[in-house]
């Protein structure tokens, strides 16, 4: 019988690069497709010696084709972290308005269902905590971070309706803070920085008072929460996400514990719209899917600190954000 074949957009990426394995593991057909904006072709190197699998260098908000059949798309492709879509806003709106657009046009083409992934950053600013899928959000539209959260707002909303009006089979998976190997140490996001910090030995930076509480998954937890929704028949927003919530300050000093750095906390300014608190109430993905993430914080945070700690000293002292000269038009 021949390979069932998946698209995967943002395949260099951190979770594009695992859900690659993942379906690879399968024994799917995997075509990743990236333009390596933020991502990295060491995350997938070790895939391009298989024969079920392909690689396409393309920019997805550009016009997308892909010989032959397919029969799911997931479209991870996007800038993630608000280092990365401060630096590029406009490539941010459109890889969520274009680009989508584009694969549920493919989708539609080919007959193939597809998953989006969606983020927690459609709840905003939350007023009310955990977050339910049911809770519309509090979101600045026109705030620094408005690029990121009303592109994937706007990405819900023509998946929907590709969903609703042309009866395309769709899902979408509501991210919420994920961590594991092939995270960027200078993509901005809170664990790299503070791993990379430690590891270079400088102070830990927290911005605010560090009260604000974030949860963190499990990329493996994760994957396989996708996993599950992608063949259920759920075509809302889902949850996937571990709500075993920390607030910042008392993460730092998990990470100080972990790392035997002997730096210490130092406090910086807010950023402009920061959530005050990130919790997903996973009741959804329990019932639908049977999924709860498995992978305790302590366990999590030491396989990725043994990742971190394997780099070389080029990559681990390198703290320039990513150059996106060439792509900023
Ligand atoms: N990591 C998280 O905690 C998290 C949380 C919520 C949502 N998400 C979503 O998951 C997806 C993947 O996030 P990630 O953490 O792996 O980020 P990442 O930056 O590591 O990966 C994103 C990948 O998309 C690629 N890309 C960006 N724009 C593109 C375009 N126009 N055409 C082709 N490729 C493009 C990048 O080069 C990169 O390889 C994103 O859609 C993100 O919004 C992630």
């Amino acid at each position: 019988m021949s390979r069932k074949r998946v698209l995967i957009t943002g395949a260099a990426g951190f979770l594009g690069s695992h859900l690659c394995d993942r379906f690879i593991a399968e024994d799917f057909h995997v075509i990743g497709m990236d333009n390596l904006i933020t991502g990295d072709l060491r995350n997938i190197e070790h895939l391009f010696k298989l024969d079920n699998f392909e690689f396409y260098h393309h920019d997805v908000s550009k016009f997308v084709h892909v010989p032959g059949e397919l029969d799911y798309i997931l479209h991870f492709a996007s800038p993630a972290s608000p280092i990365d879509y401060l630096k590029i806003p406009i490539q941010t709106l459109k890889v969520g308005s274009l680009g989508t657009h584009n694969l549920l046009g493919l989708a539609r083409a080919k007959n193939a269902r597809m998953l989006i992934a969606s983020t927690s950053e459609v709840y905003g600013d939350p007023n009310i905590n955990p977050q339910p899928e049911s809770y519309w959000g509090n979101v600045n539209p026109v705030g620094p971070r408005g690029v990121y959260d009303e592109a994937k707002r706007f990405q819900e909303a023509i998946t929907m309706a590709y969903h609703t009006f042309h009866g395309l089979e769709t899902r979408i998976v509501r991210i919420f803070n994920t961590y594991g190997p092939r995270m960027r140490l200078n993509d901005g996001r809170v664990l790299p920085a503070f791993i990379g910090q430690a590891l270079r030995g400088e102070d830990l930076t927290v911005f605010g008072d560090g009260s604000q509480t974030r949860s963190f998954c499990y990329v493996d937890d994760l994957i396989e929460g996708i996993y599950r929704l992608l063949f259920s028949d759920y075509a809302y927003p889902v949850n996937i996400g571990n709500p075993d919530e920390i607030t910042i300050k008392q993460f730092g000093e998990e990470i100080i514990k972990l790392t035997g750095t002997k730096q210490k906390l130092v406090l910086r300014d807010l950023p402009v719209d920061d959530p005050k608190q990130r919790r997903p109430d996973i009741t959804k993905a329990q019932e639908l899917l049977g999924w709860e993430p498995k992978v305790t914080r302590a366990e999590g945070l030491k396989i990725t600190y043994t990742y971190f700690k394997s780099l070389s000293p080029e990559m681990l002292s390198n703290v320039a954000h990513k150059n996106f000269e060439t792509y900023n038009k």
